[in-house]
């Protein structure tokens, strides 16, 4: 580690990586920062890097990232980091205290569940034809939410469900107990009774090996016919041709996606044609420089006095 080490921060977003600059230079005095908004200049600085800062790095530009020993991903989802084999071992890797992305996430979960519950599409419809014919709406408090992956921005989403007087259940890894999760389901062989008493399904789970398409058909057929999915974590996490069949053959009300398989998702997936399906470009967790800077700013200052990092990613775990 140098006193001054040289920092490439590395955001695509107009006028983004300015930002990060403008905001750890006001805080670190000294600092070296460089930056980049686009494949040319990532792989042409990352040669100089000894810390990179930012998100949707160019896969080649590790590749001459020779000096780097830290990276640190303003974003909470980390696939593109953990599972690289061209970023040495010895190389730190840290990311966001989801934390700081949650309250954004939480207003997207709430809103489309009340958004459902209040029968918000069905009003759109009618309204479109000019027509007034009642319709009976539910209510949210007292269903039963699941939330799958009780992290940093699951466990303060359950937070939120439970204070709109919802019964939260949980679903992990571990058998990690939270407060305001009336119970915990762990592991693969809890899965299907997790989902089975829930009339809202919350993914907030990473992509890593083991969760790969965990929603399979089996999962679905576990699920309440009346229950909609929600999914805010990853794509992969969800066999998108056995959620089609659910929501076709009506063995699932319906879903909210953010997150998919592949983005954007192609033209030709049958997930477009569903009324009973929600589709956002993954906007759920936005970035934004002001919200997540802080988490790097902590640790810029523990690597400087040589001290250990927080929120570091875990290679073998995937998250
Ligand atoms: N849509 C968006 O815009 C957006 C924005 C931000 C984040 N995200 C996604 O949200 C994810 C979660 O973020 P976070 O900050 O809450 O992450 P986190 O704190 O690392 O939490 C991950 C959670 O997933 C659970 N988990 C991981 N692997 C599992 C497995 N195989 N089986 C069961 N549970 C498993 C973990 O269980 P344990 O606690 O038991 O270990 C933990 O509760 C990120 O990885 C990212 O992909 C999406």
């Amino acid at each position: 580690m140098t006193a001054h080490p040289t920092i490439l921060v590395h955001s695509p977003g107009p006028g983004e990586a300015a930002r990060y600059a403008e905001l750890i230079v006001a805080k670190t005095r000294g600092a070296k920062v460089s930056i980049s908004n686009t494949a040319e200049d990532a792989e042409r600085l990352a040669g100089d890097a000894e810390i990179l800062v930012g998100w949707q790095f160019p896969p080649a530009m590790f590749a001459r990232a020779t000096r780097l020993r830290w990276i640190h991903k303003v974003s909470a989802g980390v696939e593109d980091i953990a599972f690289n084999p061209v970023i040495r071992p010895d190389v730190m890797l840290t990311r966001t205290d989801g934390a700081m992305i949650a309250p954004r996430m939480i207003e997207y979960v709430l809103g489309a569940i009340f958004a459902i519950v209040q029968r918000f599409p069905q009003a759109w419809r009618q309204q479109r034809e000019r027509r007034w014919d009642s319709f009976p709406v539910g209510v949210a408090k007292g269903s039963t939410v699941g939330v799958a992956g009780l992290g940093d921005i699951g466990g303060a989403i359950a937070g939120a469900l439970q204070h709109n007087g919802m019964r939260v259940v949980g679903w992990r890894r571990t058998r990690a107990k939270l407060s305001g999760v009336d119970r915990v389901y762990a592991g693969r062989e809890e899965l299907e009774a997790f989902v089975a008493v829930c009339d809202f399904v919350i993914i907030v789970l990473p992509a890593t090996a083991e969760t790969q398409n965990l929603f399979s058909p089996a999962v679905f057929a576990a699920m309440k016919p009346s229950a909609w999915l929600i999914n805010v974590g990853r794509g992969a996490v969800v066999d998108e041709a056995a959620l089609a069949t659910a929501v076709r053959e009506k063995t699932l009300a319906g879903a909210v996606l953010d997150v998919f398989a592949e983005e954007p998702l192609p033209a030709d997936s049958p997930l477009w044609d569903f009324e009973s399906v929600l589709i956002t470009p993954h906007v759920s967790g936005p970035i934004v420089p002001e919200d997540v800077i802080g988490c790097f700013l902590e640790n810029l200052q523990s690597y400087l006095q040589g001290e250990p990092l927080h929120r570091q990613v875990d290679r073998g775990r995937g998250y």
